[in-house]
């Protein structure tokens, strides 16, 4: 080794040992005939010390070190008279009698210190400059220490790694697939695994019975801070086990990681069906960090002439508690937040219980002050609390609904960092009505089972089956979904008939996995988590780009590499594809 130690590692009880680092030059500063530099590798940073009087020539050279030279330096360990409790290494510093210049470094286009001067564009241009900051490698250095007990604990409990292909044929998860041209079969494509869905389903029928991969999965969708195109997923399945089997197993692991990796040992986590999910938190995946659950008024708002109320499908609202003094202005930031076209109100109503327990709200004009105490009871209001309501179709303000709890539980404070609420969501509904496209689509994916007692629904009322479908959310995140699977031909066959797809297109598209159950295919049922989403709310990210080594940005691109790019004719005409300079119509 060029070294002997790390920058991360020396303290008091090491002085006056003679010590090699090596290491990049964060930063250098001169006072008083003494040079410091804070030399930086991946385990923390050293303070060097080159003194004027003891070495000129070693003092001239560590003055013509720039930021981020590589260096090697040799010296003693000595306690710092200035010390730095804010460094684990603050206690002491290396006095240099030897210097070696591994290489130079051109002058980095942005500090790298946690504070950064260097903005998103910038550090992702030079993303292995923004790799060497402190933070970026704790991110990473968690993301392993995530998958690391992962393995260990699926593998204590007898799930096997296999690798499952990337050049294959379009599974359908609902996103768009990225595809891949072949070469010797022209006019043809690979398509990138939205995942490996149908192939551990088929792990299953070769008979591995608990299959485990930490893999890269591919979707062509629109991006947001929990989206890349290429993504990480914890994927396991397992056979001859029910519902309950696998809530149970995988429980297990989170809790695990939760130990192992934040050291927080976590009571049982709560379950929660999808109806009760919408009903009092309008979304599949709620934040239930803090309660502020809807309650809903659609009956006693109703028939009292106001005209909102009156054409709405659903009347509902939240009490935020001690919230009466919201002044005009607060309130009337809330309205336009909600009226965002991301959020879609139509407008906001509010109910204030001031504090000396008069009662003053929006719609005053419509409803007498006994009509409001009887809503307000309904919210278990008290006095100095206020009630915000919006009104509309169903689905809509359910959904805004959920975004002003939210932006209210972010308002109050109710979201704390470091506070993890994990819960199963379960019993989704198997099928989703699309208004465009007039068909169904599956909820989760084609390979789902309904509910065996919701079997019957599927040829009278298949809005109204349920699935054995769940998801495990953490703090408002969905980190993983997986399902109980159709593993009958005959069922199959009848899932992918209420899908829309004709006889010719199910047996191209999943002749193989439709097949492959006409030879004793188990029971078999899985889940996989977001592994990048599952690191970032461990680690208190914002956004999963912070725990991906080299993440794309929002238009997809990676701008280090500036990809994706066009490529050489010659390419393109091994691959027998001419490409349309005319907009395709
Ligand atoms: P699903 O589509 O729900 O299920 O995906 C599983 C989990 O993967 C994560 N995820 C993503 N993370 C980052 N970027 C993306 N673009 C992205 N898309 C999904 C989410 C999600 O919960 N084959 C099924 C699983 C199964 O049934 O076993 C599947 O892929 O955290």
């Amino acid at each position: 080794m060029l070294r002997t130690h790390t920058c991360g590692e020396l303290r008091i009880k090491n002085t006056s040992l003679d010590v090699t680092l090596c290491g990049w030059v964060q930063r250098s500063r001169e006072m008083g005939g003494l040079t410091f530099i804070d030399l930086r590798d991946r385990y923390g940073i050293t303070q060097l010390v080159f003194n004027v009087e003891k070495n000129p020539g070693l003092f001239a050279e560590a003055g013509r070190l720039g930021r981020e030279y590589v260096i090697k330096a040799r010296g003693k360990v000595a306690e710092r008279s200035n010390k730095n409790a804010k460094m684990p290494t603050g206690d002491i510093e290396i006095n240099v009698e030897e210097l070696t210049v591994l290489n130079t470094s051109k002058v980095p286009p942005f500090t790298i210190e946690d504070n950064t001067d260097g903005g998103e564009e910038l550090r992702m241009k030079y993303r292995y400059l923004d790799l060497r900051r402190q933070t970026n490698k704790k991110n990473l250095e968690l993301r392993h220490k995530l998958s690391i007990e992962t393995r260990n604990y699926l593998n204590s409990r007898d799930f096997i790694d296999i690798e499952t292909p990337y050049l294959i044929k379009s599974t359908p998860e609902g996103a768009r697939d990225f595809v891949v041209p072949s070469r010797m079969n022209p006019g043809q494509f690979y398509a990138l695994p939205q995942s490996p869905q149908t192939f551990k389903q088929l792990l299953m029928v070769a008979g591995f019975d608990r299959y485990f991969q930490i893999v890269r999965c591919f979707r062509d969708e629109d991006l947001r801070a929990d989206r890349q195109p290429e993504f990480t997923q914890i994927d396991c399945e397992m056979s001859f086990v029910t519902q309950e089997d696998i809530l149970n197993t995988f429980e297990g692991l989170a809790k695990h990681l939760f130990s192992s990796v934040l050291n927080m040992e976590m009571p049982d986590f709560p379950r929660m069906s999808y109806d009760e999910a919408m009903r009092l938190y309008g979304c599949d995946k709620p934040d239930i960090r803090f309660g502020m659950t809807f309650t809903e008024v659609t009956p006693l708002m109703k028939g009292k002439g106001f005209k909102v109320a009156d054409e709405a499908e659903l009347i509902a609202g939240i009490k935020a508690d001690g919230c009466a003094d919201y002044s005009r202005k607060q309130l009337d930031e809330l309205t336009d937040y909600v009226k965002r076209p991301q959020v879609g109100a139509s407008g906001l109503l509010y109910i204030r219980y001031a504090a000396d327990g008069s009662i003053k709200s929006s719609v005053d004009k419509f409803y007498t002050a006994d009509d409001l105490a009887v809503i307000l009871k309904l919210f278990t209001a008290v006095p100095g609390d206020l009630v915000l309501i919006l009104a509309g179709a169903t689905e809509k303000t359910q959904k805004a609904l959920c975004e002003l709890r939210l932006e209210m539980g972010r308002r109050l404070g109710l979201m704390k960092t470091g506070d993890f609420k994990p819960l199963w969501v379960t019993d989704f509904p198997l099928l989703e009505w699309d208004q465009e496209t007039n068909r169904f689509y599956a909820k989760h994916h084609p390979f789902t089972s309904p509910k065996p007692e919701d079997i019957a629904l599927l040829d009278t009322d298949p809005r109204n089956v349920r699935a054995n479908a769940y998801d495990l959310v953490i703090n408002g995140t969905e980190i993983g979904g997986g399902s109980i699977r159709i593993h009958n031909k005959e069922l199959q066959h009848k899932m992918f008939q209420l899908l829309g797809f004709s006889e010719e297109d199910a047996q191209s598209q999943f002749g193989f996995l439709m097949n492959a159950f006409e030879y004793g295919a188990p029971p078999h049922g899985g889940i996989a988590f977001g592994f990048d989403r599952w690191s970032t709310i461990f680690g208190g990210g914002d956004s999963i780009r912070d725990f991906i080594a080299f993440p794309k940005n929002n238009s997809g691109r990676d701008v280090m590499i500036d990809s994706p790019s066009e490529i050489k004719e010659e390419q393109l005409k091994e691959l027998q594809i001419k490409i349309s300079r005319e907009p395709v119509k």
